[in-house]
């Protein structure tokens, strides 16, 4: 628990920098790759990571509770590491080197409040609210679901 709870931490820490050196543009990931730009990849994978593994591991966690453990382990680091793509992809459009994030930045915010409940939860920080973390952290993904999809259409002119 103590090994998982440094990784987490140091994957949140690179998380703010690699954001904060994008937003600040000390790099250009503008670079073509296929269809779209690589930052643009970024949020694409980090959206659709979101959309299909969290109803998967909801989904899952009812059908084999013997494999509890694992799936949570996959669900936290997998949601981390989603967590990263997206903030790279939002602090792309925030720093002025793509256009306004619009719904992009509803996304943010919800997955910022979500991953911090989430931390708190899996983690055991401030024990007594516990069940207050829980609900936080499971309702407003419901929310980020909805706005992440209307993203997603949205900017493949879907919508
Ligand atoms: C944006 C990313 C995330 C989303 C959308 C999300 C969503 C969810 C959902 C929907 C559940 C409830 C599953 C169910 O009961 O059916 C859940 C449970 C949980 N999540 Fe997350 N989560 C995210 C990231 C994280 C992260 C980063 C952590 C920890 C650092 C975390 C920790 C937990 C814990 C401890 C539970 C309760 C365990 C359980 O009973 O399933 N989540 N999450």
């Amino acid at each position: 628990m103590k090994a998982q709870f440094r990784i987490a931490t140091g994957l949140l820490l690179l998380t703010v920098l690699i954001s904060l050196g994008t937003y600040q543009g000390w790099w250009n990931l503008h670079v073509p790759a296929g269809p779209l730009s690589l930052i643009h990849w970024l949020g694409v994978i980090g959206g659709a990571y979101l959309l299909i593994l969290v109803p998967v591991y909801s989904y899952l966690k009812r059908r084999t509770p013997q494999r509890r453990g694992t799936l949570l382990k996959v669900h936290v680091f997998g949601n981390l590491l989603a967590f990263l793509l997206v903030s790279v992809h939002v602090a792309d459009h925030l720093g002025g080197h793509a256009p306004a994030p619009g719904t992009g930045l509803a996304s943010a915010i919800l997955m910022v409040a979500i991953v911090a409940f989430g931390f708190m939860l899996r983690f055991g920080l401030g024990p007594r609210h516990r069940e207050s973390w829980r609900v936080l952290h499971v309702g407003l993904s419901a929310s980020l679901l909805v706005v992440v999809g209307i993203h997603t259409l949205v900017n493949f002119g879907l919508l």
